[in-house]
């Protein structure tokens, strides 16, 4: 409730803001076409500077300013101007076509610094939250994957140069664009090394981190898409972590499917609750305010486990405080259903964890154990235990345990314990070999890319 009287608030100041840019250039009424999408009229309620951005992308460029004019933010006054001018001191400054010459700076990179000016809530939990610094660090800070983007997938085996645009591919077209990356900068401030765009935790030249239009597109900048399932599909799915695809098989995605097009997907921030819908999407259990619950835009609020790493932990320090996410996640589903069917939910999740721990424990008692003989390769990826450890937590391990949270048998079971167990003899038959023979078998008996 706090943020919708805040947004309240910000909505005032934006008003009053259009009114003062609006008056000296009219004395008629300046609002009427504000209410009427399709007469928006651009020439009016905007500063001359701002007008003339909108004017030549207007014809230059008419797919963004469009968009743009679909959003809230055009109707409340928001405009290029406001989120891409930058100081002519800013490391990001630049200036386009239409600009050159002209005392305005401008960059093509807009961070959640930007939107902070005016939703500073939003992008404090953001930050907090997994979706930024952390979500960054595989691709920027940690060594092991620099190893997995360049050397490996890179092809620098294969004598393709470290650092060349062909070693650079993997990375820019894949990781990049759901984790983020680090932009780096040619002479004229405008970003090189295809470092841009890039996912959620792109880290900027001024040091911000964060691009919040991955749920929220540019330029319409849309609520009701970030409610949607779909706004976090194109980088939640597939075989390491397949969490569209078990949301739309669980019972809750059937109910999206095939009562979602009548749901009331536009309410006020914050006053989004059960009636709008009759069963959750992602937005609802991970971020939207239901019941007593605010929206957050910290992620990893409403959980207890960690079920992304090899081994599963409750949350604590950075990824979260696992108790209290237990608590909030059990609020939302209060919502809809008894105490008895959440308490058998949170125990199949508890138990599932237990499970999966199990097999990965013995895992890793192996893995020690041909350690110690010398019995494993120095390249994991030619070594078939390895490999197969991998596919265990990465894969197969991951879908157990996001399918048990969230109510998908398919995944709990046919694509996930089901191939654990096989997984893991596989992996006992190698380790057994290798004992009884004292040397590692010649050939890797993994078929990548492993079990789907
Ligand atoms: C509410 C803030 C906001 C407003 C208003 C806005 N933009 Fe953007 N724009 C962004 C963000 C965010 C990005 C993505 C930047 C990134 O990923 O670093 C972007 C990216 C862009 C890009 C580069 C991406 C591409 O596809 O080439 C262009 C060009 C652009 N905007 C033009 C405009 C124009 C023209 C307007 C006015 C009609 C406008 N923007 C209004 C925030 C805004
Ligand atoms: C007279 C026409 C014109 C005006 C005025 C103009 N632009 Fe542009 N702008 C262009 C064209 C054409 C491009 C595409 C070519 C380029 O990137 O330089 C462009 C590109 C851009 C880009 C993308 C730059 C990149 O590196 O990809 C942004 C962001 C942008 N303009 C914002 C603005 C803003 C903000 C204003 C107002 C302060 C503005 N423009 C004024 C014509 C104009
Ligand atoms: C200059 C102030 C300003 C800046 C900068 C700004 N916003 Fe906004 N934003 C607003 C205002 C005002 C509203 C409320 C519009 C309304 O509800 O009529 C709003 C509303 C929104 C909404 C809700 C839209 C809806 O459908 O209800 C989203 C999402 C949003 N902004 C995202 C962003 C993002 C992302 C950025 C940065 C790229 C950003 N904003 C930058 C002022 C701003
Ligand atoms: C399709 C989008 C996508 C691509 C491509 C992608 N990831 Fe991820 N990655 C994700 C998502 C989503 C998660 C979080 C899954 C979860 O929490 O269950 C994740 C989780 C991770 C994690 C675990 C969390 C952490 O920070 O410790 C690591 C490490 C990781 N990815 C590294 C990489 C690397 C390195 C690449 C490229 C070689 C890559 N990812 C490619 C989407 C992607
Ligand atoms: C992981 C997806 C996601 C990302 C990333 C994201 N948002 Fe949102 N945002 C949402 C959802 C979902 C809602 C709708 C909450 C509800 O149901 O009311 C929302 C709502 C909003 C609103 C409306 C007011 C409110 O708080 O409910 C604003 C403003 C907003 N976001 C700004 C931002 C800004 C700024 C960023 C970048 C720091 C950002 N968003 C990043 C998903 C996202
Ligand atoms: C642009 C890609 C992208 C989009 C869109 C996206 N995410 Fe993520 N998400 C990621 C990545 C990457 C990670 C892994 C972060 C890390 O490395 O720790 C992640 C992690 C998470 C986590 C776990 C956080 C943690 O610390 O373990 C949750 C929960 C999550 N996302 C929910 C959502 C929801 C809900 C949406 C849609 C409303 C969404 N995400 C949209 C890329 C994305
Ligand atoms: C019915 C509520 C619900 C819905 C709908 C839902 N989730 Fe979840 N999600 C959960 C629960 C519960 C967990 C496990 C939380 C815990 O550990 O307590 C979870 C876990 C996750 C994780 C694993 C976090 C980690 O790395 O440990 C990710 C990622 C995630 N959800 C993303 C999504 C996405 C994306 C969608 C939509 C496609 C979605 N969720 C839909 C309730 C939901
Ligand atoms: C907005 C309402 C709503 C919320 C919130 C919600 N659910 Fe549901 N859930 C439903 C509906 C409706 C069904 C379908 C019942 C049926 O099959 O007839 C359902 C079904 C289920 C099922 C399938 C088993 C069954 O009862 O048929 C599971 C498991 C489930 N929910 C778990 C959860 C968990 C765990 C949470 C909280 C993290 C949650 N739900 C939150 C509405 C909701």
């Amino acid at each position: 409730m706090r943020s919708y009287l805040g947004m309240i608030g910000i909505i005032c100041v934006a008003v009053i803001a259009v009114v003062l840019l609006a008056l000296p250039a009219s004395a008629e009424k300046q609002f009427t076409n504000l209410a009427n999408k399709k007469k928006f009229e651009i020439k009016r309620g905007f500063s001359k500077e701002a007008n003339e951005c909108i004017e030549c992308h207007l014809k230059k460029m008419p797919g963004v300013v469009e968009a743009w004019k679909s959003s809230k933010m055009a109707h409340a006054g928001v405009s290029c101007y406001d989120c891409h001018v930058v100081e002519k001191s800013s490391p990001m400054a630049s200036q386009c076509e239409g600009l050159k010459g002209k005392k305005t700076y401008i960059s093509p990179m807009v961070s959640s610094k930007t939107c902070s000016r005016c939703h500073p809530e939003e992008v404090d939990q953001f930050l907090k939250s997994g979706h930024a610094e952390l979500a960054g660090a595989p691709v920027i800070d940690k060594a092991k994957f620099q190893t997995l983007m360049y050397k490996h997938e890179g092809a620098e085996s294969l004598g393709v140069k470290k650092g060349s645009p062909a070693n650079r591919a993997a990375r820019a077209t894949g990781c990049q664009m759901c984790h983020g990356t680090k932009v780096e900068l040619g002479p004229d401030n405008k970003p090189i090394n295809e470092t841009w765009p890039g996912g959620v935790g792109t880290r900027y030249p001024d040091g911000s981190i964060g691009t919040c239009t991955v749920c929220h597109t540019r330029h319409s900048f849309s609520i009701v898409e970030s409610r949607k399932p779909e706004a976090c599909a194109s980088c939640h799915l597939g075989p390491d972590h397949p969490n569209i695809e078990i949301y739309l098989e669980s019972k809750h995605g059937q109910i999206y499917l095939t009562q979602g097009d009548e749901w009331n997907w536009d309410s006020a921030p914050d006053t989004w609750e059960p009636g709008d819908y009759t069963a959750p999407t992602c937005a609802t259990c991970h971020m939207s305010g239901i019941g007593d619950l605010a929206t957050t835009h910290n992620v990893n609020e409403r959980l207890k486990w960690d079920l992304v790493h090899p081994r599963s932990e409750i949350r604590k320090n950075e990824r979260g405080n696992g108790e209290k996410g237990d608590k909030l996640m059990r609020k939302v589903c209060a919502n809809c259903h008894g105490k008895t069917h959440t308490d058998v939910q949170r125990r199949n999740l508890d138990n599932a964890v237990a499970l999966y721990n199990t097999y990965f424990d013995g895992a890793v008692k192996m893995e020690k154990d041909l350690k110690a003989k010398g019995l494993l390769k120095k390249d994991p990826w030619k070594d078939g235990f390895l490999e197969l450890k991998y596919y265990l937590w990465h894969h197969t391990g991951r879908r157990a345990r996001q399918g048990a949270a969230m109510g998908a048998p398919d995944y709990a079971h046919w694509h996930g314990f089901f191939q654990i167990f096989q997984v893991y003899k596989d992996m006992e038959d190698i380790y057994n070999w290798r004992i009884k023979n004292k040397k590692i078998e010649d050939l890797s008996t993994v078929m990548s890319p492993g079990p789907m």
